[in-house]
């Protein structure tokens, strides 16, 4: 039986979400989006995770930035220090200094990345390991920055498949030293790598990652993912995991889903 741990996260609600502008391959301004069901499918998936005995914590909503419900592009804490994003696009570069603003008024010890990052987005703490995306936004300038940032060995993963641009649309990180993920989304020394250090992974298919399956949040036992994810919910529960499926068609015509909306915070303010 696989055990969990009770989490903090941080999260935004999408009070202001629409596809105003195409910045990945899912993204279509003139597809319609239900802001309100948004607002309902996200309210289901915080409410799966305070219920699951995780605490959430939430941003302010901005007008005028639509993709701010992904929360996980803000940072990536560790320890009680956080390594602040700076994004790829100028649509997206004002939630920078909310995600700052909020970290610090919690007291976290905040770092001013130089180099474009999207915070969790591309990267995954598993195992001792940071594992760092890059390929579509991440500079790899961030690589140097987050192991002299953290002290940790950092992993570069280069993607290579547009339609899983940040690191989270294609690994999913389940437990301590385990993961899932979708090895075609990676060139293929990455691939080796990947096999190196999670001999035991979950392989997933095209099919799961393009019902974006591998987005997922895991406690470590009860792994909340897309309703459409079935091959992938099938597998995890195969593995001794316990799906939980949340609705999320609305957010996922941005190019995100569960842990898009989802940032881990790790270690508190005071690590
Ligand atoms: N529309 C957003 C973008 O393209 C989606 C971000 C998804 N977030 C994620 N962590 N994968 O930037």
């Amino acid at each position: 039986m696989v055990t969990g741990s009770a989490r903090t996260y941080l999260t935004c609600p999408p009070e202001y979400f629409q596809v105003a502008y195409a910045i990945n391959p899912w993204m279509d301004p003139a597809v319609p989006v239900d802001t309100e069901l948004a607002g309902k499918q996200w309210r289901r998936l915080v409410d799966t995770l305070a219920g699951l005995g995780h605490t959430v914590h939430y941003l302010d909503p901005v007008p005028g930035l639509p993709d701010q419900v992904f929360a996980a592009n803000g940072g990536f804490s560790l320890a009680g220090t956080v390594y602040g994003a700076r994004f790829r696009y100028p649509q997206r570069a004002a939630e920078a200094a909310i995600h700052r603003r909020w970290y610090e008024a919690a007291g976290w010890r905040y770092v001013t990345p130089t180099a474009v990052n999207e915070g969790e987005g591309d990267l995954a703490w598993v195992g001792g390991h940071l594992l760092a995306g890059y390929g579509f936004r991440t500079d790899p300038a961030a690589h140097a920055e987050l192991r002299r940032v953290f002290g940790v060995p950092v992993v570069p993963l280069r993607l290579v498949d547009p339609r899983f641009y940040h690191l989270d649309t294609a690994l999913g990180v389940l437990g301590p030293a385990h993961v899932a993920y979708f090895p075609d989304a990676f060139d293929a020394a990455s691939r080796r790598v990947l096999r190196r250090l999670f001999p035991d992974a979950l392989i997933a298919d095209a099919a799961d990652a393009a019902a974006f399956g591998l987005n997922l949040v895991s406690d470590g036992r009860h792994v909340v993912l897309n309703a459409e994810a079935t091959g992938m919910a099938a597998k995890l529960a195969a593995a001794g995991y316990q799906p939980v499926l949340v609705e999320f068609s609305e957010l996922h015509k941005g190019g995100g889903s569960v842990k898009c909306c989802v940032a881990e915070l790790r270690g508190g303010p005071r690590g």
